[in-house]
């Protein structure tokens, strides 16, 4: 299975600085060998600059989140089918920090999906729990929970990519034991994904403090179907560095 590592750029970039980046990481593309889908998902306002900076190369581009409904009065929200028009591949749903920030819930998530996959995208869903919930021994309830809670029915291998990210390995520069990834990814494929028919050949991402000098072991690891990649998907250099990690 070819692994994924999309870039989640967040509330990072402006023009010059995003341009630069997507235009470094085309060139990388086009000039490497390796076999690895790329994407980046930068801030909603640039994503037609970077469409057009990452053209005539394999990066493909997606969004950061996307609303349940194809337009309306939804004031700073952004339509799937709008994403899809744009030329997106992608599209994140359900990010821990948009669960956080905005009170979105997995029944909000699992509409978000399936207005992804309406609109011909690749979700990207992403699941993990706190720190609090992984020490109560909770991590697997917690994950199978928003995978039941998230996911629609009809997803397919094609179109649906699960991001685990825990909470607490965001940004912290920590990161789960191996074992403990392989864990819960294997959990992830054959439970909480199995119970949807999804089990085979659905790509799990890890998310969460992934850098170029952890990503090989991390990559490495069966289930572990590339990397969601925040911080460290801000220069070529980091960002190329896990890229070129993938077994
Ligand atoms: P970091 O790689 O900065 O820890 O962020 C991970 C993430 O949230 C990607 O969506």
């Amino acid at each position: 299975m070819t692994k994924l590592i999309a870039g989640n750029w967040k509330m990072n970039c402006h023009v010059e600085s995003g341009t630069a980046l997507a235009r470094g990481l085309a060139d990388k593309a086009n000039q490497s060998s390796k076999s690895a889908d790329v994407a980046v998902c930068p801030p909603a306002p640039l994503i037609p600059l970077i469409i057009e900076a990452t053209k005539n190369s394999p990066v493909s581009v997606g969004g950061q989140d996307c609303h349940w409904e194809d337009s309306g009065a939804h004031t700073g929200d952004v339509s799937a089918s709008l994403l899809a028009d744009l030329g997106c591949t992608y599209a994140i749903v359900g990010h821990s920090e948009r669960r956080a920030d905005h009170g979105e819930t997995d029944a909000q998530v699992k509409a978000k999906t399936e207005a992804a996959l309406a609109a011909g995208l690749i979700a990207i869903v992403c699941v993990g729990e706190t720190e609090a919930q992984r020490d109560a021994g909770d991590a697997e309830t917690v994950v199978g929970g928003q995978i039941e809670g998230s996911l629609p029915a009809g997803g397919t291998p094609d179109t649906v990519v699960i991001a685990y990210e825990p909470v607490w390995a965001i940004g912290t520069g920590r990161t789960p034991s191996l074992d403990d990834i392989a864990a819960i990814h294997g959990f992830i494929r054959e439970k909480a994904l199995a119970s949807h028919g999804l089990g085979d050949g659905l790509r799990i991402l890890y998310g969460g403090s992934v850098k170029p000098s952890n990503a090989a072991e991390i990559l490495a690891i069966e289930d572990v179907g590339g990397a969601l990649v925040g911080g460290a998907s801000l220069t070529v250099e980091n960002f190329w560095g896990i890229i070129e990690s993938c077994p």
